[in-house]
């Protein structure tokens, strides 16, 4: 693959990273060695959560700001280690207090406050398994996840209750809601204890778990043990290069794997004092965020970065940001454009990390002592084996396409899907891991995106399945069926788009333009009301008929060739369109 090499420089090493050598540690690594690292039980056993802030209380960090808060607002807070540790001790007891225990399901649905990580926190230490919902979640996303992972307790805010309040009567297994901003929780919350007996786990135990999409189906339950804290540690310590000195700032929300495992987790067992914005985007709030923190590493997405890109180095000159020293980005390909113009307007590039909410950590990553390709994923990280495979999980050679894979057993492996243990299986091949994505491996070990495999769909990051989208569509009266593809898009990386069969009877309406135009504007607005406000079409289409196969499932691959003007490939198993 042909690229812009950026060669790091005397510059780039004015702090020496963590990691000084990637080839050496790479050939040297075991996982057993780096274990130390982390805070152990004495009868051998692990609480991610515990290593993630409490023991840090047994050391000088224990006054160190282990959270700046800021909301759109500007409301602050800030919280030592030492706050965080005794809050979800308060959080785990009132749990207790709820009949919570090992291996129940609490569920979260807040906005980016402070009680969303008092409460992951308290409910890891505890050993309930943590789930987490984007506040922009409606009604339907909502009861999916919460009936299929059969939740006990919901903690939410009066804002976003009454969405459950919609669905109740549908989780009879649902048994208590916690709202956290009203004053009876408030009164709760300060009678309550702060010492709390932190539960021994094994690092297969459950922690957490985080609903993503496929192709096919509803949205499945990743879960991921205790021990996924091992290399969420390692990889923010290598890949984010975290060190005591810093003030880190990731921008993900913890509704997305990235916020768990690089806002909670991994970051703050490094010991890391981090920002947490909880407003909205905005390219001028963010470069206040990191002037005014002074944020020296920033972990951010492609959509965000483009969304800066036109604003200009121009609004970036009018800042200081001396502190900045790193930069990364995660969630989807990260073009060679956005990297340039971060070279001009910071002086230095994001460096792209490749990974998936099944893999629980950074995966394959470009690493700071390591010269970018421009373009290009990067490398694995030490004790992970990437390959190419094809179908049959055959490892192919240099520079040919295939499926970027994984040979199974790194520390953070998702350890299920949710009581659908056929649907775990269906990962592997011939003992490898099976991403889902396409892409390949250069000749020098650097590796490439190119695609997905399947139809799953990236916009802004986000990860959205076809089939709960055109479920949402269907589900309005106007609507027989809908297909649903991801449209690429120069900005949100892809948009989503949909096919729509409308009733008879609609059809003739659609005739006048405006009368469709409306039409088109109202399923846009009922998905989003309905399922989720970052999972609607921003496109939308009438057509007659939808192409499929034989068997009636839908075929979105040529949807997608016809939309792009390609060729539709395959058809012989198309029935007749
Ligand atoms: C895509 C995100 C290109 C990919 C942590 C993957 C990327 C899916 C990159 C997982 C990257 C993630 N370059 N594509 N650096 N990082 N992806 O589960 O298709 O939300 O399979 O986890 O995002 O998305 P998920």
């Amino acid at each position: 693959m042909k690229s812009v090499l950026y060669k790091k420089t005397k510059k780039d090493f004015k702090i020496l990273p963590n990691l000084e050598d990637y080839e050496r540690t790479y050939e040297r690594f075991n996982w057993k060695d780096w274990e130390k690292e982390l805070a152990w039980f004495e009868d051998g056993k692990i609480n991610a959560a515990y290593n993630a802030v409490d023991r840090h209380v047994d050391t000088w960090r224990k006054n160190k700001i282990a959270l700046y808060w800021e909301d759109d607002d500007g409301t602050q807070k800030k919280y030592t280690f030492e706050d965080v540790a005794l809050a979800s001790n308060k959080m785990g007891n009132i749990l207790k207090d709820f009949d919570v225990g090992r291996g129940d399901r609490v569920f979260i649905f807040l906005p980016r406050i402070p009680e969303l990580f008092f409460s992951f926190l308290g409910i890891l230490k505890i050993g309930a398994i943590a789930g987490t919902l984007f506040s922009a979640f409606q009604e339907q996303a909502l009861e999916d996840r919460l009936a299929n992972s059969d939740a006990k307790v919901l903690i939410t805010n009066s804002e976003l209750k009454p969405r459950v309040d919609k669905i109740r009567n549908k989780l009879p297994n649902l048994k208590h809601i916690l709202v956290v901003d009203t004053e009876s929780f408030t009164k709760t919350f300060a009678h309550t204890s702060s010492e709390l007996h932190i539960s021994h786990m094994d690092p297969e135990d459950y922690a957490f778990m985080l609903y993503t999409s496929g192709t096919t189906g509803k949205p499945k339950g990743i879960v991921h043990g205790h021990g996924t804290v091992l290399q969420q540690y390692l990889t923010a310590k290598w890949v984010l290069d975290l060190k005591d000195e810093d003030t880190y700032w990731c921008t993900a929300d913890p509704g997305w794997v990235t916020g768990i495992a690089y806002e909670i987790l991994g970051s703050w067992a490094c010991g890391v004092t981090s920002v947490i914005f909880a407003g909205r985007f905005d390219p001028k709030r963010w470069y206040q965020i990191l002037e005014k923190y002074r944020i020296t590493v920033w972990y951010t997405a492609p959509t965000a970065i483009r969304m800066l890109m036109p604003k200009g180095t121009q609004l970036v000159k009018q800042f200081d940001f001396s502190s900045l020293r790193h930069m990364c980005s995660v969630g989807e390909p990260l073009n060679p454009e956005a990297i340039t113009w971060a070279i001009s307007a910071f002086g230095m590039p994001f460096h792209d990390t490749w990974w998936q909410t099944e893999t629980g950590a950074m995966c394959i990553v470009n690493f700071p002592c390591m010269d970018i390709k421009i373009g290009a994923m990067g490398k694995p990280f030490p004790g992970l084996t990437a390959a190419i495979v094809d179908d049959q999980g055959k490892v192919l050679k240099d520079n040919e396409e295939g499926n970027i894979a994984l040979k199974p057993g790194w520390p953070s492996m998702m350890q299920t899907v949710w009581r659908r243990p056929q649907k775990y299986k269906s990962y592997f091949v011939n003992n490898w891991y099976i991403t889902g994505d396409r892409g390949m491996r250069d000749k020098d070990g650097y590796f490439w995106f190119i695609g997905r495999a399947d139809d799953v769909i990236k916009t802004s990051g986000e990860r959205v399945g076809p089939f709960e989208v055109e479920s949402a569509l269907v589900a309005h009266p106007a609507v027989i069926e809908a297909g649903v593809i991801g449209k690429p898009d120069p900005l949100r990386g892809e948009i989503i788009k949909a096919f729509v069969v409308l009733q008879s009877d609609q059809q003739a309406a659609i005739s006048n333009k405006k009368v469709g135009d409306k039409l088109k504007e109202e399923l846009s607005q009922f998905v989003k009301k309905h399922l989720a406000g970052h999972a609607y079409p921003r496109e939308i289409e009438f057509i007659d008929k939808l192409p499929k196969t034989r068997s009636g499932k839908i075929m979105r691959r040529i949807l997608k060739a016809k939309e792009m003007g390609l060729p539709v490939g395959d058809t012989s198993t198309l029935e007749e369109y």
